[in-house]
């Protein structure tokens, strides 16, 4: 990703691809339908919404190996030392600061953590995951960790919305803006993004995998 100024030309490339700003905004719709859905035991609605969840978590996860250079973990996550100097410097940096993509690296573990416990925890009446019979005698600390991790993810997502509204009021930087259209006058990308054909052949993949798993997974025994 290159940072600079001036007019935009079409040689600069969006700095969110198309794949980033799409399930990026899927997020926040279909965090709030797990929310209600979780709350209200509508387990249909939340076992259907939470597995596309978890396919573009993992998605996201790919791309950030395989998509397009702004995307990708070894352009934005730095270590602990680096994280010190940014924090040490008053917090002088452009683009994705170092914090920053610890607090996405994080998002995305609690998003894993949160879909994959749901996946094997059982609400001990009508409804249990698929995977509710791998996790054997676990099931019932599983089911108490989807719900920590709920209130861990309710946090970060939360701290995530105060960042952001920190850099777009308070600092005049149109982050919001930026995430919808996928470039600003002075966020752009050098580097031509990867198409957005090759994240959904990922996700359908995953999707494969993931229905093959549900399949393959025997029932979890009915003690009632
Ligand atoms: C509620 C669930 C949400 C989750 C889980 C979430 C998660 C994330 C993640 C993982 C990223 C990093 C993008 C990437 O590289 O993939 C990100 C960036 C971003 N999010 Fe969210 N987000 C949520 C809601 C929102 C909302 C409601 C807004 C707007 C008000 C927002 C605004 C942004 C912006 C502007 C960025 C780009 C930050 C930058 O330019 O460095 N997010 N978000
Ligand atoms: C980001 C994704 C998810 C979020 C935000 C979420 C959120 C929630 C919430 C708020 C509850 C209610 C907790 C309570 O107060 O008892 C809940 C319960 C539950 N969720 Fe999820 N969930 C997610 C993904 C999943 C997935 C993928 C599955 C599996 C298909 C799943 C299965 C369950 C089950 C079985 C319960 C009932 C557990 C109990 O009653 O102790 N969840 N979830």
């Amino acid at each position: 990703m290159t940072v600079g100024g001036g007019p935009i030309d079409s040689d600069q490339y969006p700095v969110w691809d198309l794949t980033i700003r799409l399930i990026h905004w899927y997020f926040p719709a279909a965090i709030g339908v797990m929310w209600w859905s979780g709350e209200q035991g509508r387990m249909e609605v939340h076992a259907w919404v939470g597995y596309s969840l978890l396919i573009l978590v993992l998605t996201r996860i790919v791309w950030g190996f395989i998509g397009s250079e702004s995307a990708r973990f070894r352009h934005f996550v730095r270590g602990p030392g680096e994280i010190r100097r940014y924090l040490a410097s008053g917090g002088a940096y452009s683009g994705h600061n170092p914090l920053g993509a610890l607090s996405v690296v994080v998002l995305l573990a609690l998003l894993v953590s949160q879909t994959v416990s749901g996946t094997m925890s059982s609400d001990d009446i009508l409804f249990e995951g698929p995977f509710a019979y791998w996790a054997q005698d676990w099931s019932g600390a599983v089911a108490d960790w989807h719900e920590t991790n709920w209130r861990l993810l309710q946090g970060l997502i939360a701290l995530h919305l105060i960042a952001v509204g920190w850099y777009q009021w308070k600092k005049r930087q149109p982050m919001v803006q930026t995430m919808i259209r996928g470039r600003s006058e002075t966020r752009f990308s050098a580097a031509a993004p990867r198409p957005l054909w090759l994240s959904m052949m990922t996700a359908s993949i995953l999707s494969g995998v993931l229905w093959w798993l549900i399949t393959v997974a025997p029932e979890a025994p009915s003690y009632y």
